[in-house]
């Protein structure tokens, strides 16, 4: 969507994966979604560095809504959970210098069954802007996904009147897959979901790498400034992932050109995950300017690889990703050309993770590589030139 938002991947937080739809807050008072919660990630992305690197929208997920709108037809918050009101929720986001994203969706209901904004699109837009929304995830349960190609139309034309510049990141074409035109879907959002939901263990990240390397009727070649694929939430620094795997879990985000959202809890989390989301060199991959999708490009033993080009001109991120779960680290040598790295020239190679040298490479040289079992390598590749 040409709105002039999104031009990189947008970066932020958003409380679905980690904190679901919990309205335990008598029991479970610093774990439940209220607007306390989204207060404290504020606070925490601001003071631990997270603000700094680029992470910017807090949002609001599932499970904010009263069971039903105000005497207007207006959207009104829990008045339990959020006493203080939407408004200002989003002013002490503001006032942090970040931006405030909510959630809604396209149907009679959310998934979780409140109030859904079939009928009151126009309405539920002006109610996002006067409360001074930046970004909206707008979800598809409760409606008929033959709807979507003219639903979420509908809700890009309404947030656009409103004139407030809000970011749209839809559910289309969801969890349905491929079956809608991508074309229509770039020129409507922002960003996409366009596969199932993360969980937080190692074989939902594979499902998502798999479907991701498949790249169905290519639509990573949609992928650009303004919109952006969306493989769904960061779920690093929670509970099932190793420390590999949360490497592949970011290294591969930032292949994919994803949105970075965070779905953790940021006022308990190990220092190894901090400094993975803090990672410059990854971040810098993830939002490079040319805003390409990275590709799978060798598929050939346990062992895949994908490039993705990066600036300045010429350059790639490498990311070779071990899907073999278990025992020692595997091995592989192989050539930088059969890897697309043709410069006759060679490249200056370093480590993405660390930054280090790793050292100059010709078209006929050989990676030669362990990686972890699911883990993964990823090197930078920038081309040297004849003087
Ligand atoms: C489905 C979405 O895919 C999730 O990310 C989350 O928003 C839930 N709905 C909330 O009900």
């Amino acid at each position: 969507l040409d709105n002039g938002l999104a031009l990189t991947p947008p970066m932020g937080w958003l409380s679905w994966e980690r904190f679901r739809c919990n309205l335990d807050c008598e029991n479970d008072p610093h774990n439940c979604i209220s607007e306390d919660l989204y207060k404290q990630m504020a606070d925490r992305i601001v003071a631990d560095g997270y603000k700094d690197a680029g992470y910017e929208y807090v949002c609001v997920d599932d499970c904010w809504l009263a069971p039903t709108r105000d005497a207007n037809g207006r959207l009104q918050p829990d008045p339990n959970r959020f006493p203080s009101g939407m408004k200002a929720l989003a002013d002490y986001i503001h006032s942090k210098g970040l931006k405030f994203g909510i959630y809604e969706d396209f149907g009679v209901k959310t998934c979780a069954g409140y109030p859904g904004s079939e009928y009151y699109l126009e309405l539920d837009a002006q109610t996002f802007a006067d409360w001074g929304v930046d970004l909206l995830k707008f979800d598809g349960c409760g409606a008929n996904a033959a709807d979507f190609a003219y639903g979420y139309p509908a809700m890009t034309f309404y947030l656009n009147k409103t004139g407030r510049p809000i970011l749209y990141s839809c559910e289309w074409p969801g969890h349905a897959h491929n079956t809608a035109s991508y074309s229509a879907v770039r020129k409507y959002c922002n960003t996409w979901r366009n596969y199932i939901d993360i969980n937080d263990n190692w074989q939902s990240l594979v499902q998502i790498l798999v479907f991701y390397g498949k790249d169905q009727h290519n639509f990573s070649a949609y992928a650009g400034p303004g919109g952006w694929n969306d493989p769904d939430q960061l779920c690093i620094g929670d509970f099932a992932l190793s420390l590999d795997q949360e490497r592949t879990h970011m290294g591969m985000w930032a292949i994919f050109a994803a949105p970075l959202l965070m779905s953790n809890d940021l006022r308990n989390i190990r220092k190894v995950s901090r400094d993975l989301l803090l990672n410059k060199r990854l971040i810098a991959v993830n939002q490079d300017p040319l805003g390409i999708q990275g590709k799978l490009v060798y598929n050939k033993t346990v062992i895949r690889i994908w490039t993705k080009p990066i600036t300045p001109t010429g350059s790639y991120a490498i990311a070779f990703v071990n899907f073999d779960g278990g025992g020692r680290p595997t091995h592989l040598t192989l050539k930088c050309s059969d890897v697309g790295l043709t410069n006759a020239e060679g490249y200056d190679v370093t480590d993405t993770f660390t930054g280090d040298a790793v050292g100059t490479y010709k078209p006929g040289d050989e990676f030669d590589v362990f990686v972890n079992p699911t883990g993964i390598i990823m090197f930078t590749a920038i081309p040297l030139q004849t003087n």
